[in-house]
């Protein structure tokens, strides 16, 4: 029977029809609430042709904007709220554990592994000189040692990617725990920063009346044999921006009090506890 004429509801229930012969349920499953949801918001919203161009368009720079050191779809993802919402479904710390949040477009895969009590950063220091300190436990309260620690951070003049000056490393390294799954580095305290915004995710924030700043944090992916891998941040306490963070990072668990030392020096501890791995989960 042919089947044309469609109407508003019997196109979407059409191209739903079309993709029934998907092997991977996995993907089938995927593009029918793509396709139902996708239908719902153009039935809902109406845009007449000129509007959906700037759509098409939007989504057109944001690829055009995108390479390997500038990731423009992951930055409206962060905006739009949808990694924070992909962590919340994903990480899941149980009570005691500590929680994840985003990660972001400026993590480093290549950063230095340092000695515990190196500073990160580069000399003359983006910053005002800053030690962090604290352990790594299981859910179990005992120290992890030789977990790796990887940790970057923005600097006043922005990450080290954004500065230019041919990608050296600042700012980022790898540390490992002792025996007594304690880390200690120096770094530059945090400061408060705006997100890429000279884009079109900058201009979609700018027309929806949002600032883009995310409050100082220090980012930190930490991995240990037997526990899922943490990516998180410690956020300063204080930050004006807390509460409205662009990329909707903050919990409150992470916030620290960073406070200057007799040294002069700003100071923070934290300590980390870490979720044991699916397979460690089963084995127990
Ligand atoms: C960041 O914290 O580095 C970041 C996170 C999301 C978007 C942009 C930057
Ligand atoms: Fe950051």
């Amino acid at each position: 029977m042919a089947i044309r004429n469609f109407n508003e509801e019997t196109l979407t229930a059409e191209v739903l029809r079309r993709i029934e012969d998907t092997s991977n349920p996995r993907l089938k499953q995927v593009m029918t609430s793509l396709i139902k949801h996708l239908h719902s918001f153009v039935r809902e919203v109406r845009p007449n042709p000129d509007e959906w161009m700037t759509g098409i368009r939007f989504l057109t720079d944001t690829g055009h904007w995108s390479d390997d050191k500038r990731q423009e779809f992951i930055l409206m993802s962060d905006t739009l709220g949808v990694s924070m919402l992909v962590d919340f479904l994903n990480y899941q710390a149980q009570a005691g554990m500590t929680e994840s949040t985003v990660q972001g477009p400026f993590h480093r895969r290549d950063a230095p592994e340092y000695p515990l009590g190196a500073n990160v950063a580069k000399d003359p220091p983006d910053g005002e000189p800053c030690v962090v300190r604290g352990t790594i436990r299981n859910a179990d309260g005992k120290p992890v040692a030789g977990a790796a620690l990887d940790i970057w951070e923005t600097g006043e003049h922005g990450y080290d990617t954004q500065k230019g000056d041919g990608n050296a490393m600042d700012l980022r390294g790898i540390f490992r725990t002792d025996a007594e799954g304690k880390f200690w580095f120096r770094c530059v305290k945090p400061v408060a920063y705006s997100v890429p915004c000279d884009g079109p995710v900058g201009k979609m924030l700018m027309a929806t009346g949002r600032h883009p700043m995310r409050p100082a944090h220090l980012h930190f992916m930490i991995t240990a044999p037997g526990h899922d891998c943490l990516v998180t941040h410690i956020f300063v306490k204080g930050d004006k921006y807390l509460d409205s963070d662009a990329v909707f990072g903050v919990k409150e668990s992470l916030v620290v009090d960073f406070k200057k030392n007799a040294a002069g020096e700003w100071e923070a501890s934290y300590d980390f506890v870490l979720k044991p791995s699916k397979q460690a989960r089963k084995a127990a």
